[in-house]
């Protein structure tokens, strides 16, 4: 497991902006080694700006969409479509448009009663399972001003499920209460870890999330590490308290 190294910037657009460029350099490298590389995505503020600015950047990079594989950490179980997706909100910003294969892009189930709230986190873990490469090559994930990450809240039961790659989430502080979320045991399995943070409610919480000491239960974002890295990226007003 790496140790968390941090990298702090004025505000949230120069954040965003050197989060999407990162982004695209990691995509580059990965399909230049001659890979295909799969990718963690977040939903959230943040998430929402990098997605935009990857969109804009794209024509100008040489990242073959076609060949990249992209999946999530968490999911609001309400209907396909709905706004509430961070499905939909990534599709909105980039993933539409930049021409990603279909086949590629891996959302968790909606609440369209095929499927109840755990029956629907058992087949994402599935498809995980059969279908991921084994790691994610970056896994992005917001965090909340509690310190949650994916849907992992602080002090609920879904932090102790070590057994399932992915596990429905009730009565979800952050509204809609019904989710789905990767287990730690799942989101240990990357390369890369990048957290987005930004704004000054998360100033708590990434000091938190940083400190030397502290639990994974009062802070989720503790207990997620990448294989290779993990970095914060944040911008000065996120890194207030550290
Ligand atoms: C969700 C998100 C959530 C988000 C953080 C940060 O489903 O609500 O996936 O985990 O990433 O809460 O969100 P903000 O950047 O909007 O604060």
């Amino acid at each position: 497991m790496s140790t968390p190294e941090v990298i702090v910037h004025e505000d949230s657009g120069t954040l965003a902006g050197d989060i999407a460029s990162r982004l695209l350099e990691a995509l580059e490298l990965a399909q230049a080694g001659g890979g295909v590389p799969q990718i963690g995505l977040t939903g959230g503020s943040i998430a929402d700006a990098v997605h935009r600015e990857v969109a804009r950047r794209a024509v100008d990079s040489s990242v073959d969409w076609s060949r990249v594989v992209f999946w999530w950490g968490d999911e609001r179980f309400v209907p396909g479509g709905s706004p509430d997706r961070n499905a939909t909100a990534a599709r909105a910003a980039f993933l539409d448009t930049v021409g990603v294969d279909p086949a590629r892009v891996h959302e968790m189930p909606a609440a369209d009663g095929a499927l109840d709230l755990d029956a629907a986190a058992a087949a994402y873990g599935e498809e995980l399972r059969e279908s991921g490469s084994g790691a994610f090559d970056v896994l992005m994930l917001g965090v909340g001003p509690d310190g949650h990450v994916a849907s992992l809240f602080p002090g609920h039961p879904a932090l102790d499920v070590e057994d399932q790659v992915a596990v429905a989430v009730r009565e979800s502080p952050k509204p809609p209460p019904d989710r789905i979320s990767l287990t730690f045991s799942a989101l240990a399995h990357s390369r890369q870890v990048w957290f987005l943070v930004s704004g000054a409610e998360k100033a708590a919480a990434v000091a938190a999330g940083l400190a030397d000491e502290g639990s994974v239960g009062a802070t989720p974002a503790r207990g997620v590490r990448g294989q290779d890295s993990t970095v914060w990226l944040i911008d000065s007003a996120a890194a207030s308290q550290l």
